[in-house]
């Protein structure tokens, strides 16, 4: 989704823009731009403002002809939200005069109204956008205070900042330049992240850490609220109520910040291909060798948290929702737990009747993610306003992104340490999402003691002993089915739409491979319990139509089998998911995943399910890692 990069100091700005905004691509934009600012002989400064529909290499020729000299500037990738993407609605956004820029990302809400009040007193607007009231707003206030004698400096231009967000609803963060004070950049923010990198004499905005890397390891997250002066001096940061704030910077850990494709053909491959090594980490971290009688697994989550808990409710979007569904079957099946997921964006507008002693998790790899967010939010304001403490709000994120905003909003976090994810389709994120789920359903389990559901606490460490089995499994897996699914890709050529089929623990699955598919693919998928398939769903199918079957051994395998034999009779072509062995000859080919404890079945029923999407779309052609109008980090409501 949208992205801001924006830089003050002593050197060229375009470029370490759109190097910046280069890194943030992954994200998702169908158009960019940059604003610099050049000092002119009179001391203040020339604007120079470039932007281009479509891919980054249309701006970089652009600035290649045009050049935009400067020390200071603004940088955007642009999802269009507001307005169709083309250059006019590309960002930065300028005021009347030519001499203001803004970029922006979120949504101002009431720009309708705004727009309408700066029409009426002759404000003439470029663009179809939510962000242009913002230039025009703050250029007009700049123009009230000079009127009362002030002059032109970057306390100014923060000052009619700060004047202007009261005005502004919704979420948002931007960077504004002003052509009269060369070396000065005002950034604000408001549930929207921001993040200020230091440098050596320059300081480098971005709304996403992978524009950093490379720049500074040392970054300022801002808080919400925040606005901030940057000058090649310093930093001045304010709260929202204009109070000065100290804070001391923080450092990015790792390399996990940088994004590589090492020899792979796509940002997707690679990260399927490192999914063995997200659950080796995940092995070491959390499973410790405790033999007999130490604990299951280890968690960062105080005894608060999960003291006395009754209920556990799931709050996510997209594939996070389809690890969720996973996680609920675990909380139930393995801790007993009762536990609900809630689309995160039909929870804030609906939401059940609160329930006590209950914990709410936000899963989201990115942590941003809008809807998330904000019904998390919703869900601790509803539950702070209750005078008993059993409504007491207990917040958890699952996440890739610690350090996001979920990461400031909950009360603990399950970092699932991918390392950087930068193909839009999730894939080891998923993967590091459903470990994190089988941690905390452990850790419940072990909490209850005795048996659930008929495992008994041995049977819980048999399960975690073959856990530290996964990684090898999983390296096994990926090198076949990458082959094996590659092998497959050709005759999907005139596909348009595919059925994809699961029950029990792996219906998520199935709903996993049909949206995976669709996602980058562009043919139509459907993921469905197997059994629901009669009750309508099989009036699709024809020889046309392929059925993914994922028929794992355990409680629901002949059941899986008989559906699939009802789709072969309707001339279906099916491609089975399941051990190699006379039950699952039915299939017309098979993917062959060993038999597992049914319950650990998802980890390694997903691989297939990524590489045989993965291999449909390259063979395609298509762009795999940035697919048409999908964002990697959805921000926007
Ligand atoms: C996954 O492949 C998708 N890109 C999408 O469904 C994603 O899972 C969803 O937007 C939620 O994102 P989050 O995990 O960052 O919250």
């Amino acid at each position: 989704m949208c992205g801001i990069v924006a830089l003050i100091g002593s050197r060229e700005a375009a470029p370490q823009l759109l190097e910046g905004l280069r890194q943030l691509e992954y994200r998702g934009y169908d158009s960019a731009g940059i604003a610099t600012i050049e000092r002119t002989a009179t001391g203040s400064g020339q604007l120079h403002c470039l932007r281009a529909e479509g891919k980054l290499i249309n701006l970089t020729n652009r600035h290649a002809a045009q050049g935009a000299p400067g020390q200071c500037g603004i940088g955007h990738t642009r999802w269009a939200t507001h307005g169709k993407p083309e250059e006019r609605n590309a960002h930065p956004h300028l005021d009347g005069s030519g001499l203001l820029a803004v970029v922006q990302n979120g949504i101002i809400e009431n720009h309708r109204s705004l727009r309408e009040e700066l029409q009426a007193v002759g404000v003439d607007f470029r663009s179809d956008t939510d962000t242009e009231v913002i230039p025009h707003l703050v250029s007009r206030r700049l123009a009230e205070l000079r009127a009362g004698g002030a002059l032109a400096s970057g306390t100014l231009l923060l000052q009619a900042v700060q004047d202007v967000l009261p005005l502004l609803q919704g979420a948002y963060a931007l960077a504004v330049v002003w052509a009269q004070v060369p070396g000065a950049l005002v950034v604000a923010r408001r549930a929207a992240p921001l993040l200020i990198g230091l440098g050596e004499g320059e300081f480098l905005c971005a709304s996403d850490t992978p524009a950093l890397a490379g720049f500074t390891r040392t970054i300022l997250p801002m808080e919400d609220g925040e606005v901030a002066l940057l000058t090649p001096l310093g930093i001045e940061l304010y709260d929202a109520a204009g109070t000065r704030v100290q804070r001391t910077p923080t450092l990015l850990s790792g390399t996990e910040h940088v994004a590589d494709k090492r020899s792979f053909r796509h940002f997707m491959l690679k990260e399927i291909h490192e999914q063995p090594e997200t659950a080796a980490l995940w092995v070491a971290r959390h499973l410790p060798v405790g033999g007999a009688t130490g604990p299951l697994v280890a968690l960062p989550l105080d005894d608060a948290l999960l003291d006395g808990l009754e209920r556990v409710q799931l709050l996510a979007c997209g594939t996070s929702r389809h690890a969720a569904q996973v996680g609920a079957y675990l909380l139930e099946q393995l801790a007993g737990m009762p536990t609900d997921v809630f689309f995160a964006s039909e929870f804030r507008y609906g939401p059940p009747p609160l329930s006590p002693h209950t914990l709410t998790v936000g899963v989201t790899q990115s942590g941003e993610t809008a809807d998330t967010l904000a019904a998390l939010a919703m869900e601790q304001e509803r539950r702070r306003a209750m005078a008993d403490p059993a409504y007491a709000p207990r917040l958890l994120g699952i996440t890739n992104r610690p350090e996001s905003s979920l990461g400031r909003l909950v009360d603990a976090v399950l970092d699932i340490g991918a390392g950087i994810e930068v193909g839009v389709a999730a894939t080891k994120t998923f993967l590091g999402q459903l470990l994190a789920f089988y941690g905390l359903a452990l850790a419940l389990a072990e909490r209850r003691g005795g048996s659930i559901n008929g495992r008994s606490p041995e049977a819980l460490r048999q399960l975690v002993d073959q856990l530290r089995l996964l990684p090898e499994q999983l390296r096994a897996l990926v090198a076949d089915h990458d082959r094996r699914c590659e092998g497959l890709a050709h005759r999907f050529v005139d596909t348009r739409d595919v059925i994809f089929l699961g029950r029990g623990i792996n219906y998520p699955i199935a709903l996993e491979g049909a949206l995976k598919l669709k996602e980058i693919s562009y043919i139509h998928a459907e993921g469905y319990p197997a059994g629901e398939m009669k009750h309508g769903p099989i009036a699709l199918l024809d020889a046309q139509v392929p059925v993914v079957s994922i028929a794992m051994p355990g409680s629901v395998f002949e059941k899986v089998l008989s559906n699939a034999q009802e789709a072969k009779a309707r001339d279906a072509q099916l491609i089975g998911v399941g051990p190699e062995g006379p039950d699952t000859e039915v299939f017309d080919v098979l993917l062959p995943v060993p038999a597992v404890d049914e319950l650990l079945s998802p980890l390694l029923t997903v691989i297939p399910m990524q590489l045989l999407s993965y291999h449909i779309a390259a063979h395609r052609g298509l762009d795999v890692d940035q697919p048409r109008n999908l964002a990697k980090s959805v921000t926007v409501e």
